[in-house]
Protein backbone atom coordinates (compact mmCIF):
# COMPACT_ATOMS: atom_id res chain seq x y z
CA UNK A 1 0.00 0.00 0.00
CA UNK A 2 2.87 2.46 -0.27
CA UNK A 3 1.34 2.79 -3.44
CA UNK A 4 -1.47 5.21 -1.91
CA UNK A 5 0.85 6.97 -0.30
CA UNK A 6 0.66 10.03 -2.95
CA UNK A 7 4.14 9.16 -4.80
CA UNK A 8 2.56 6.51 -6.80
CA UNK A 9 -0.37 9.05 -8.67
CA UNK A 10 -3.30 10.57 -7.57
CA UNK A 11 -5.81 7.84 -5.45
CA UNK A 12 -9.54 8.06 -4.63
CA UNK A 13 -10.09 7.53 -1.43
CA UNK A 14 -13.52 5.79 -1.98
CA UNK A 15 -12.86 3.99 -5.03
CA UNK A 16 -9.46 2.88 -3.69
CA UNK A 17 -11.49 1.00 -0.84
CA UNK A 18 -14.27 0.06 -3.07
CA UNK A 19 -11.61 -1.45 -5.22
CA UNK A 20 -9.99 -3.71 -2.38
CA UNK A 21 -13.43 -5.88 -2.24
CA UNK A 22 -11.78 -7.66 -5.78
CA UNK A 23 -8.74 -8.44 -4.59
CA UNK A 24 -10.00 -10.17 -1.35
CA UNK A 25 -12.65 -11.47 -3.52
CA UNK A 26 -9.98 -12.84 -6.05
CA UNK A 27 -7.79 -14.25 -2.70
CA UNK A 28 -5.38 -11.71 -2.18
CA UNK A 29 -6.77 -11.14 1.29
CA UNK A 30 -2.94 -9.79 3.03
CA UNK A 31 -2.26 -6.27 2.81
CA UNK A 32 1.15 -4.63 3.64
CA UNK A 33 1.40 -1.15 4.87
CA UNK A 34 2.97 1.18 7.15
CA UNK A 35 1.96 3.94 9.72
CA UNK A 36 3.75 6.51 7.09
CA UNK A 37 2.39 5.64 4.18
CA UNK A 38 -0.42 8.59 3.72
CA UNK A 39 -3.77 7.44 4.01
CA UNK A 40 -2.94 3.21 4.27
CA UNK A 41 -3.97 2.44 7.72
CA UNK A 42 -7.46 4.51 7.72
CA UNK A 43 -8.05 2.80 4.43
CA UNK A 44 -7.45 -0.48 5.99
CA UNK A 45 -10.24 0.81 8.76
CA UNK A 46 -12.52 2.24 6.24
CA UNK A 47 -12.49 -1.28 4.43
CA UNK A 48 -13.01 -3.39 7.42
CA UNK A 49 -16.19 -1.16 8.50
CA UNK A 50 -17.50 -1.87 5.01
CA UNK A 51 -16.61 -5.42 5.20
CA UNK A 52 -18.41 -5.95 8.14
CA UNK A 53 -21.46 -4.18 6.95
CA UNK A 54 -22.10 -5.69 3.97
CA UNK A 55 -21.10 -9.38 4.40
CA UNK A 56 -20.83 -9.65 8.62
CA UNK A 57 -18.21 -8.77 11.47
CA UNK A 58 -17.06 -12.70 10.53
CA UNK A 59 -15.48 -11.42 7.32
CA UNK A 60 -12.57 -9.40 8.93
CA UNK A 61 -11.04 -12.25 10.15
CA UNK A 62 -10.21 -13.95 6.58
CA UNK A 63 -8.19 -10.33 6.08
CA UNK A 64 -4.52 -9.71 7.51
CA UNK A 65 -3.13 -6.39 7.24
CA UNK A 66 0.67 -5.82 8.17
CA UNK A 67 1.44 -2.56 9.14
CA UNK A 68 5.08 -0.95 10.20
CA UNK A 69 6.62 1.08 13.04
CA UNK A 70 8.83 3.49 11.16
CA UNK A 71 9.54 5.97 14.15
CA UNK A 72 12.64 8.99 14.00
CA UNK A 73 14.70 8.38 16.23
CA UNK A 74 14.32 9.54 19.23
CA UNK A 75 13.52 7.99 23.06
CA UNK A 76 11.59 4.16 22.82
CA UNK A 77 10.35 4.28 26.44
CA UNK A 78 7.09 2.14 27.15
CA UNK A 79 4.72 5.15 26.79
CA UNK A 80 5.91 6.25 23.70
CA UNK A 81 5.69 3.09 21.86
CA UNK A 82 2.60 1.70 23.14
CA UNK A 83 1.22 5.66 22.28
CA UNK A 84 2.42 4.70 18.88
CA UNK A 85 1.32 0.89 18.45
CA UNK A 86 -2.44 2.55 19.60
CA UNK A 87 -2.57 5.12 17.10
CA UNK A 88 -2.18 2.27 14.26
CA UNK A 89 -4.73 0.52 16.29
CA UNK A 90 -7.05 3.05 16.25
CA UNK A 91 -6.88 4.38 12.21
CA UNK A 92 -6.98 0.68 11.29
CA UNK A 93 -9.86 0.00 13.45
CA UNK A 94 -8.46 -3.39 14.64
CA UNK A 95 -8.17 -4.81 18.49
CA UNK A 96 -4.62 -6.34 17.42
CA UNK A 97 -1.99 -5.75 14.84
CA UNK A 98 -1.78 -9.00 12.51
CA UNK A 99 1.93 -8.20 12.23
CA UNK A 100 3.81 -5.25 13.23
CA UNK A 101 7.00 -4.35 11.62
CA UNK A 102 9.55 -2.78 12.72
CA UNK A 103 12.26 -0.44 10.88
CA UNK A 104 15.20 1.66 12.43
CA UNK A 105 17.46 4.27 10.90
CA UNK A 106 20.68 4.05 13.00
CA UNK A 107 22.50 1.14 14.06
CA UNK A 108 24.28 3.70 15.82
CA UNK A 109 21.08 4.13 18.31
CA UNK A 110 20.93 1.09 20.27
CA UNK A 111 17.58 2.14 21.60
CA UNK A 112 16.21 -0.13 18.69
CA UNK A 113 16.90 -3.06 21.35
CA UNK A 114 14.59 -1.25 23.79
CA UNK A 115 11.25 -0.25 21.40
CA UNK A 116 11.55 -4.56 20.82
CA UNK A 117 11.43 -5.30 24.61
CA UNK A 118 8.35 -2.38 24.72
CA UNK A 119 6.89 -4.09 21.68
CA UNK A 120 7.11 -7.33 22.85
CA UNK A 121 5.57 -6.64 25.91
CA UNK A 122 2.69 -4.73 24.03
CA UNK A 123 2.49 -8.45 22.00
CA UNK A 124 2.36 -10.14 24.89
CA UNK A 125 -0.59 -7.95 26.44
CA UNK A 126 -2.33 -8.78 22.75
CA UNK A 127 -2.22 -5.47 21.28
CA UNK A 128 0.11 -6.85 18.45
CA UNK A 129 -0.40 -10.68 17.43
CA UNK A 130 3.19 -10.73 15.60
CA UNK A 131 6.22 -9.21 15.76
CA UNK A 132 8.09 -8.29 12.61
CA UNK A 133 11.38 -6.32 11.40
CA UNK A 134 11.44 -4.95 7.99
CA UNK A 135 15.17 -3.64 6.54
CA UNK A 136 17.33 -5.21 9.04
CA UNK A 137 20.45 -6.73 7.75
CA UNK A 138 21.54 -9.82 9.01
CA UNK A 139 24.07 -8.63 12.21
CA UNK A 140 21.30 -6.95 13.42
CA UNK A 141 18.63 -9.25 12.84
CA UNK A 142 20.93 -11.79 14.79
CA UNK A 143 21.07 -8.81 17.76
CA UNK A 144 17.36 -8.76 17.74
CA UNK A 145 16.69 -12.90 18.12
CA UNK A 146 20.31 -13.10 20.30
CA UNK A 147 18.66 -10.58 22.86
CA UNK A 148 15.52 -13.33 23.19
CA UNK A 149 12.96 -11.76 20.76
CA UNK A 150 10.80 -13.74 18.71
CA UNK A 151 10.87 -12.65 15.36
CA UNK A 152 8.42 -13.95 12.81
CA UNK A 153 9.55 -12.11 9.63
CA UNK A 154 11.72 -9.61 7.98
CA UNK A 155 10.63 -8.12 5.17
CA UNK A 156 13.33 -6.91 2.37
CA UNK A 157 14.19 -5.87 -0.87
CA UNK A 158 13.89 -9.20 -3.05
CA UNK A 159 14.03 -9.64 -6.32
CA UNK A 160 15.92 -11.04 -10.00
CA UNK A 161 17.68 -7.57 -9.70
CA UNK A 162 18.41 -7.29 -5.79
CA UNK A 163 19.55 -11.23 -4.52
CA UNK A 164 21.18 -9.40 -1.34
CA UNK A 165 19.08 -11.81 0.85
CA UNK A 166 20.65 -14.79 -0.69
CA UNK A 167 24.22 -13.65 0.59
CA UNK A 168 23.34 -14.35 4.32
CA UNK A 169 19.84 -13.49 5.32
CA UNK A 170 17.78 -16.26 4.22
CA UNK A 171 20.49 -18.82 5.87
CA UNK A 172 20.13 -17.15 9.15
CA UNK A 173 16.49 -16.85 8.65
CA UNK A 174 15.55 -20.55 7.35
CA UNK A 175 17.89 -21.65 11.11
CA UNK A 176 16.28 -19.43 13.01
CA UNK A 177 12.28 -20.70 11.47
CA UNK A 178 12.30 -16.40 10.61
CA UNK A 179 10.33 -15.98 7.29
CA UNK A 180 10.98 -13.13 4.56
CA UNK A 181 8.91 -10.70 3.21
CA UNK A 182 9.55 -9.77 -0.20
CA UNK A 183 9.15 -6.11 -1.72
CA UNK A 184 10.43 -4.42 -4.93
CA UNK A 185 9.71 -8.03 -6.99
CA UNK A 186 8.38 -5.93 -10.06
CA UNK A 187 11.05 -3.44 -10.07
CA UNK A 188 8.06 -1.27 -9.59
CA UNK A 189 6.78 -2.09 -12.67
CA UNK A 190 10.23 -2.21 -15.03
CA UNK A 191 10.08 -6.42 -14.41
CA UNK A 192 7.05 -6.97 -17.03
CA UNK A 193 6.04 -7.25 -20.48
CA UNK A 194 5.58 -3.21 -20.41
CA UNK A 195 9.42 -2.22 -20.51
CA UNK A 196 9.98 -5.31 -22.75
CA UNK A 197 11.60 -3.89 -25.85
CA UNK A 198 11.49 -0.14 -24.73
CA UNK A 199 14.64 2.41 -24.90
CA UNK A 200 15.73 3.52 -21.42
CA UNK A 201 13.15 5.22 -19.57
CA UNK A 202 14.55 9.55 -18.16
CA UNK A 203 13.82 10.21 -14.92
CA UNK A 204 11.04 12.30 -16.53
CA UNK A 205 9.11 9.03 -17.73
CA UNK A 206 9.15 7.35 -14.25
CA UNK A 207 6.39 8.67 -13.20
CA UNK A 208 5.77 7.04 -9.31
CA UNK A 209 8.23 6.71 -6.58
CA UNK A 210 8.54 2.96 -6.87
CA UNK A 211 10.18 2.93 -10.37
CA UNK A 212 12.38 5.73 -9.50
CA UNK A 213 13.71 3.69 -6.83
CA UNK A 214 14.55 0.89 -8.42
CA UNK A 215 15.74 2.48 -11.61
CA UNK A 216 18.48 3.21 -9.50
CA UNK A 217 18.42 -0.62 -8.41
CA UNK A 218 19.00 -1.59 -12.20
CA UNK A 219 21.35 0.85 -13.05
CA UNK A 220 23.59 -0.54 -9.48
CA UNK A 221 23.18 -4.21 -11.28
CA UNK A 222 23.79 -3.46 -15.16
CA UNK A 223 22.98 -1.61 -17.98
CA UNK A 224 19.67 -1.07 -20.03
CA UNK A 225 21.09 -3.61 -22.36
CA UNK A 226 21.25 -6.41 -20.32
CA UNK A 227 18.52 -5.87 -18.30
CA UNK A 228 16.64 -5.59 -21.88
CA UNK A 229 18.17 -9.34 -21.96
CA UNK A 230 16.91 -10.32 -19.07
CA UNK A 231 13.02 -9.32 -20.04
CA UNK A 232 13.62 -11.07 -23.11
CA UNK A 233 14.45 -14.46 -21.34
CA UNK A 234 11.90 -14.26 -19.10
CA UNK A 235 9.58 -13.60 -21.95
CA UNK A 236 10.60 -16.55 -23.23
CA UNK A 237 10.00 -18.77 -19.90
CA UNK A 238 6.40 -16.77 -19.60
CA UNK A 239 5.76 -17.83 -23.48
CA UNK A 240 6.19 -21.63 -22.35
CA UNK A 241 3.77 -21.52 -19.13
CA UNK A 242 1.14 -18.84 -21.25
CA UNK A 243 1.77 -16.27 -17.85
CA UNK A 244 3.73 -13.26 -17.82
CA UNK A 245 6.87 -11.50 -16.93
CA UNK A 246 6.03 -10.12 -14.02
CA UNK A 247 4.21 -13.69 -13.08
CA UNK A 248 8.10 -15.61 -13.33
CA UNK A 249 9.74 -12.64 -11.78
CA UNK A 250 7.21 -12.62 -8.79
CA UNK A 251 7.53 -16.64 -9.06
CA UNK A 252 11.28 -16.75 -8.80
CA UNK A 253 11.32 -15.20 -5.63
CA UNK A 254 8.38 -17.15 -4.21
CA UNK A 255 10.27 -20.24 -4.66
CA UNK A 256 13.81 -18.73 -3.09
CA UNK A 257 14.54 -20.41 0.51
CA UNK A 258 12.94 -18.45 3.44
CA UNK A 259 10.03 -16.59 1.45
CA UNK A 260 7.00 -16.46 2.70
CA UNK A 261 5.40 -14.34 0.49
CA UNK A 262 6.14 -11.39 -2.04
CA UNK A 263 4.52 -8.18 -1.84
CA UNK A 264 3.41 -6.56 -4.69
CA UNK A 265 1.97 -2.98 -5.40
CA UNK A 266 -1.50 -1.91 -6.55
CA UNK A 267 -2.28 1.45 -6.97
CA UNK A 268 -6.00 1.35 -5.94
CA UNK A 269 -8.40 2.26 -8.62
CA UNK A 270 -5.69 3.05 -10.78
CA UNK A 271 -4.76 -0.13 -12.38
CA UNK A 272 -4.95 -3.36 -11.49
CA UNK A 273 -3.04 -6.68 -12.66
CA UNK A 274 -5.22 -8.88 -10.82
CA UNK A 275 -5.78 -11.80 -13.37
CA UNK A 276 -2.35 -11.69 -14.34
CA UNK A 277 -0.99 -12.15 -10.96
CA UNK A 278 -3.29 -14.81 -9.75
CA UNK A 279 -2.19 -16.97 -12.60
CA UNK A 280 1.18 -17.21 -10.36
CA UNK A 281 -0.27 -19.75 -8.33
CA UNK A 282 -0.38 -22.38 -10.68
CA UNK A 283 2.68 -21.72 -12.58
CA UNK A 284 5.96 -24.29 -11.83
CA UNK A 285 8.94 -22.89 -13.06
CA UNK A 286 11.60 -25.90 -14.48
CA UNK A 287 15.14 -26.16 -14.50
CA UNK A 288 15.54 -25.37 -17.64
CA UNK A 289 14.03 -21.97 -17.20
CA UNK A 290 15.87 -21.12 -14.19
CA UNK A 291 18.99 -22.20 -16.60
CA UNK A 292 17.72 -19.28 -18.51
CA UNK A 293 17.17 -16.65 -16.45
CA UNK A 294 20.68 -18.13 -14.69
CA UNK A 295 22.63 -17.07 -18.02
CA UNK A 296 21.80 -13.68 -17.84
CA UNK A 297 21.98 -12.65 -13.79
CA UNK A 298 25.56 -14.02 -13.56
CA UNK A 299 26.86 -11.93 -15.66
CA UNK A 300 24.85 -8.74 -13.51
CA UNK A 301 27.13 -7.09 -11.01
CA UNK A 302 26.39 -8.02 -7.28
CA UNK A 303 24.19 -5.41 -4.80
CA UNK A 304 25.48 -7.07 -1.87
CA UNK A 305 29.21 -5.72 -2.83
CA UNK A 306 28.12 -2.60 -4.16
CA UNK A 307 25.08 -1.24 -1.26
CA UNK A 308 25.68 -4.02 1.41
CA UNK A 309 23.88 -6.15 3.49
CA UNK A 310 19.62 -6.19 3.14
CA UNK A 311 18.54 -2.37 3.95
CA UNK A 312 21.98 -0.94 3.88
CA UNK A 313 20.36 1.96 1.38
CA UNK A 314 18.51 2.98 4.56
CA UNK A 315 21.62 3.43 6.59
CA UNK A 316 24.10 5.95 4.22
N1 LIG B 1 9.73 -2.20 3.78
C1 LIG B 1 10.05 -1.31 2.89
O1 LIG B 1 10.98 -0.52 3.09
C2 LIG B 1 9.31 -1.25 1.59
C3 LIG B 1 9.83 -0.52 0.51
C4 LIG B 1 9.13 -0.52 -0.68
C5 LIG B 1 7.93 -1.23 -0.79
N2 LIG B 1 7.43 -1.91 0.28
C6 LIG B 1 6.15 -2.64 0.20
O2 LIG B 1 6.10 -3.37 -1.01
C7 LIG B 1 4.95 -2.98 -1.76
C8 LIG B 1 5.27 -3.16 -3.20
O3 LIG B 1 5.77 -1.96 -3.75
P1 LIG B 1 7.05 -1.79 -4.64
O4 LIG B 1 7.35 -0.36 -4.65
O5 LIG B 1 8.06 -2.74 -4.21
O6 LIG B 1 6.51 -2.14 -6.11
P2 LIG B 1 6.44 -3.48 -6.96
O7 LIG B 1 5.55 -4.44 -6.28
O8 LIG B 1 7.81 -3.91 -7.35
O9 LIG B 1 5.75 -2.90 -8.26
C9 LIG B 1 4.39 -2.53 -8.25
C10 LIG B 1 3.96 -2.09 -9.63
O10 LIG B 1 4.18 -3.15 -10.55
C11 LIG B 1 3.22 -3.09 -11.57
N3 LIG B 1 2.59 -4.44 -11.67
C12 LIG B 1 2.04 -5.20 -10.70
N4 LIG B 1 1.61 -6.37 -11.20
C13 LIG B 1 1.89 -6.35 -12.52
C14 LIG B 1 1.69 -7.26 -13.58
N5 LIG B 1 1.11 -8.44 -13.39
N6 LIG B 1 2.08 -6.89 -14.83
C15 LIG B 1 2.67 -5.69 -15.04
N7 LIG B 1 2.90 -4.79 -14.07
C16 LIG B 1 2.52 -5.12 -12.83
C17 LIG B 1 2.17 -2.06 -11.20
O11 LIG B 1 2.43 -0.89 -11.96
P3 LIG B 1 1.20 0.06 -12.49
O12 LIG B 1 0.46 0.43 -11.26
O13 LIG B 1 1.92 1.20 -13.11
O14 LIG B 1 0.42 -0.76 -13.44
C18 LIG B 1 2.48 -1.81 -9.72
O15 LIG B 1 2.17 -0.52 -9.32
C19 LIG B 1 4.65 -1.57 -1.28
O16 LIG B 1 3.34 -1.17 -1.53
C20 LIG B 1 4.95 -1.70 0.20
O17 LIG B 1 3.86 -2.30 0.86
C21 LIG B 1 8.11 -1.94 1.45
Amino acid sequence: MWQVSGAHGHIDPDEAVENMFSYIDTGFTTWDLADHYGPAEDFIGEFRRRLADRRGSDATAGVQAFTKWVPSPGPMDRTWVEENINKSLRRMSVGSLDLLQFHWWDYGDERYLEAMDNLGELRDEGKIRHLGLTNFDTDHLQNVVDKGHEIVSNQVQYSLIDRRPERKMAQYCQGQGIHLLAYGTLAGGLLSDRYLGQSEPSRATLTTASLNKYKQMVDVWGDWDLFQELLRALKRVADRHQVSIADVAMRYILDRPAVAGVIVGVRLGIADHIEDNARLFGLELKPVDLDEIESVLSRSHDLYRAIGDCGDEYRR
